[in-house]
């Protein structure tokens, strides 16, 4: 490769999860210290990062067809911007993205991105640059301070995943679990309220998995994390994504009873109602182990919305398995939830196993499921109308003077008064459709 020279502006795409998200936002703030600034809106960046999500379909082919818009793009506007790839098929799959594309410059896995200035200055020079190390020291402590603004601020606080359900490819690309220290989520906490945010989302892979030594040497858990964050003033709300069952404690229940600050909100994935689908997914729980679960959190919290993940089609899956999977979707009464077709994972152990399930098969299961979890969803919204709850406001809607923000259930809920984003607004909810809510603000609430 020539040398280049240094780039002045970047863009991250970040594909996927949550955590992707964040990790895009500290990347962000990483080059930020570099002086390279976010490329202006419809401008091509001299540094593109596209960081990228392996978790199911062709997450690979999309990266290929990008690196060629890009290098496309780039031609077009007389420039030859630097490719880096990062993310879970970074880590999975950087070997043939090197071999296969010349333009990319770097390939960094998600545990190795705290090194990207390096990486980049060694692209500058024209040699390519890889890293997918895993190593045991956390990569946050080589990054720098949060700098981000706004209502509602994304903290990873526990990474990695060893748990093998044989569908997925986590504990292969994000390693193992592996929990931040208390007193720099704390710290980190502290400085995300101090620069505007109201609400903060624990993020984890396993985030109930979450354990540490608390400001007083004591062995604690999520619950004992979410105590002490709940004291920080101006945070108003602390959220968390996403569980594992069989990480769940007693204390993490009754927290839910006891911090206000707590958000009414557990999103729990089952993938499947029935027992054997869950013993070949290697779950590690059944459906009447995590049904017994979903009830602790009523008692403790009875209004709580529960959200979940499915996935349809796993090999051998049979029409009266997927079944008990509707079973439990009625059960549950699931308020929002995410559902997909089983994808094959090179590497995972499903991939190979007998009884793949045709994709005409899937698409009517996928259907039927996702028509199951809409009625729950909207039943959900219209049993929410006539309640009074805080929306914290997160951006402007589509008409002028309205604003659109989140209920305490995480619905989104839109409003006409003044207000101004990051704003906690009481409102009565007065009218519900599937995705979205309808508050009146008690000023303008009819006599
Ligand atoms: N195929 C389909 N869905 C998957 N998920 C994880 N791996 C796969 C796969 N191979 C889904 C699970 C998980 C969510 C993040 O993605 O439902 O909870
Ligand atoms: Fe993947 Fe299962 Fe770990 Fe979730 S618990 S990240 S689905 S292996």
């Amino acid at each position: 490769m020539k040398p280049s020279a240094p780039p002045k502006t970047y863009r991250v795409k970040s594909f996927g999860c949550q955590m992707n998200v964040y990790d895009g936002e500290r990347m962000a703030e990483l080059l930020g210290t570099r002086g390279i600034a976010p490329a202006p809106e419809g401008e091509e960046a001299d540094l593109v990062i596209l960081n990228t999500c392996h978790i199911r379909e062709k997450a690979a082919e999309k990266v290929y067809s990008d690196i060629g818009r890009l290098v496309l793009a780039g031609k077009e506007a007389g420039k030859k911007p630097l490719i880096a790839v990062a993310g879970c098929v970074a880590q999975a799959e950087g070997e043939e993205i090197m071999a296969r594309a010349p333009a990319v410059s770097i390939v960094v896995g998600p545990q190795a991105y705290h090194r990207l200035p390096e990486m980049l200055d060694k692209a500058v020079s024209g040699k390519r640059a890889t890293d997918t190390d895993m190593p045991a020291i956390a990569k946050f402590d080589a990054l720098p301070a949060r700098r981000k603004r706004g209502p509602s601020a994304f903290l990873t606080v526990q990474e990695g995943c060893d748990k093998f359900c044989t569908y997925c490819v986590v504990p292969y690309t994000r390693g193992a679990e592996i929990s931040r220290p208390f007193s720099h989520l704390i710290a980190e906490a502290r400085k995300l309220v101090e620069d505007g945010a109201k609400e903060i989302m624990l993020l984890g892979q396993n985030v109930n998995a979450w354990a540490g030594e608390d400001d007083k040497g004591r062995r604690t858990g999520l619950a004992g994390l979410i105590h002490a964050l709940a004291k920080i003033d101006g945070l108003a709300r602390i959220r968390y994504t996403t569980s594992h069952p069989g990480d769940m404690d007693d204390a993490l229940i009754a927290a839910h009873g006891e911090v206000d600050k707590l958000m009414p909100y557990l999103h729990l994935p089952v993938q499947s109602g029935n027992d054997r689908v869950l013993k070949a997914m290697n779950r590690q729980h059944t459906a009447e182990s995590y049904l017994r679960i979903i009830e602790r959190f009523r008692a403790a919290r009875p209004d709580i919305a529960i959200a979940g993940d499915f996935i349809v089609g796993f090999p051998g899956e049979t029409e009266a398995e997927f079944a008990d999977t509707l079973s439990i979707v009625d059960e549950v009464r699931y308020a929002a939830c995410f559902s997909f077709k089983y994808s094959p994972r090179p590497g995972t152990p499903a991939a190979t196993m007998d009884g793949q399930i045709a994709p005409e098969v899937m698409i009517d299961r996928l259907q039927r499921l996702q028509d199951r979890l809409a009625a729950h969803q909207y039943a959900f919204n219209q049993a929410s109308i006539g309640k009074t709850c805080t929306v914290l406001v997160e951006r402007t809607g589509r008409d002028p003077g309205q604003w659109l923000g989140k209920s305490p259930w995480l619905q989104s809920v839109w409003f006409e008064a003044p207000a101004a984003i990051g704003d906690l607004v009481e409102v009565t909810l007065a009218a519900a459709g599937p995705n979205s809510l309808k508050g009146l603000v008690r000023e303008t609430l009819p006599a």
